[in-house]
């Protein structure tokens, strides 16, 4: 046999192996429960466009959404695969979620057909599916930061515990995040943070091998050293996010195994636990722990304020 013949052989095992792999993955999805009233739905102006997929600002039954579309019109095969499953697993991890820190899942469609919307030219509706989520107003936790220069503590300590409380939640559903970030929460219009993007999301599997994923400088350093890791991998990426929010800053890394400076001013129970959290996985606390730890140290701030205005804690660069 030539070599064309075999690539071309090894590439159709391959499909229908990919091809396997999606169909075990939507049959743990009941599509029925998921979908939508599209007489209810209205989808109006975009507002996140990515290569392969954009965000819409919707109505439905009267409230604000936002609908995520994977274009799989306008792929090619091989990243078909990857946004079908990405589309599949987010579904899957998501549905059933219910806390108010993790955006809330309204429903899914596995294509866009009766969904009344003109997408551009290149994109194909029939091919196309997308997820339902209540809609957050407030713009990602990362733009925050950014318009700040520093924060009250209370305010610090406030959206590390909503960040905090939504991780631990994903984490006593054997879920482990894999992309937290500062990027990858929002706030509703009330300052509450929410975390979103399930896309790489995954169950907490020991046994299984898990590949390198993530986002440069918030990726914990087993994830690019070792080829099976678990939810601890985030609770170092959370760290990150607490130096970021008590910074006001994004987070830059240039090696592996670098963390950030924390300021001089840092309170000790904030620097500790950023440590903490950059610490050997098997070190790290769980998530739990660092939710008493900040609820802790927000109820100890308040005292301090309480003895006068001059005391409370405020960081500045
Ligand atoms: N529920 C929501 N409410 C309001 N805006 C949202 C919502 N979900 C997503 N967005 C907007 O869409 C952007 C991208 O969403 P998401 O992170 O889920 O997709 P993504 O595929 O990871 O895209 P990206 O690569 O841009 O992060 C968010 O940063 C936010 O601006
Ligand atoms: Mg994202």
């Amino acid at each position: 046999m030539d070599d064309k013949n075999d690539i071309a052989l090894k590439l159709a095992w391959f499909r229908k192996e990919e091809e396997k792999e999606l169909q075990e993955l939507s049959k743990l999805i009941d599509f029925d429960a998921c979908k939508i009233d599209c007489q209810k739905l209205k989808v109006k102006k975009n507002i996140d466009k990515g290569g392969y997929g954009s965000v819409y600002q919707g109505i439905y039954d009267d409230k604000k959404v936002a609908v995520k579309v994977f274009h799989l019109s306008a792929v090619d095969e091989d990243s078909k695969f990857e946004l079908r499953k990405s589309f599949l697993q987010e579904v899957l991890l998501s549905k059933d979620l219910d806390h108010p820190n993790i955006a809330k899942f309204i429903g899914a469609m596995e294509n866009m057909k009766e969904v009344d919307m003109k997408p551009k030219k290149k994109f194909d509706k029939s091919q196309d599916c997308c997820i339902f989520s209540e809609f957050l107003s407030g713009g990602t936790l990362y733009q925050y930061l950014r318009k700040h220069k520093k924060l009250p503590i209370n305010i610090v300590t406030r959206l590390a515990l909503d960040a905090a409380e939504g991780l631990s939640y994903l984490h006593s559903k054997q879920i482990m995040h894999r992309d937290l970030k500062t990027a990858n929460m929002l706030l509703d219009k009330n300052g509450r943070v929410k975390i979103i993007d399930f896309g790489i999301s995954r169950f907490d599997d020991l046994n299984e091998k898990t590949p390198a994923i993530g986002t440069i400088g918030y990726i914990a350093p087993e994830v690019r050293t070792e080829s099976k890791y678990d939810h601890k991998c985030d609770v170092f990426s959370f760290g990150i996010c607490l130096w970021e929010i008590f910074c006001c800053s994004a987070y830059r890394s240039v090696a592996l195994k670098m963390t950030p400076q924390i300021p001089q001013n840092c309170p000790k129970a904030l620097a500790d636990l950023m440590k903490n959290c950059w610490d050997d996985p098997k070190r790290r606390p769980e998530m739990s722990s660092v939710v008493e730890r900040l609820r802790e140290f927000e109820a100890s701030s308040l005292n301090e304020s309480a003895k006068g205005p001059t005391r409370l804690l405020c960081f500045s660069r």
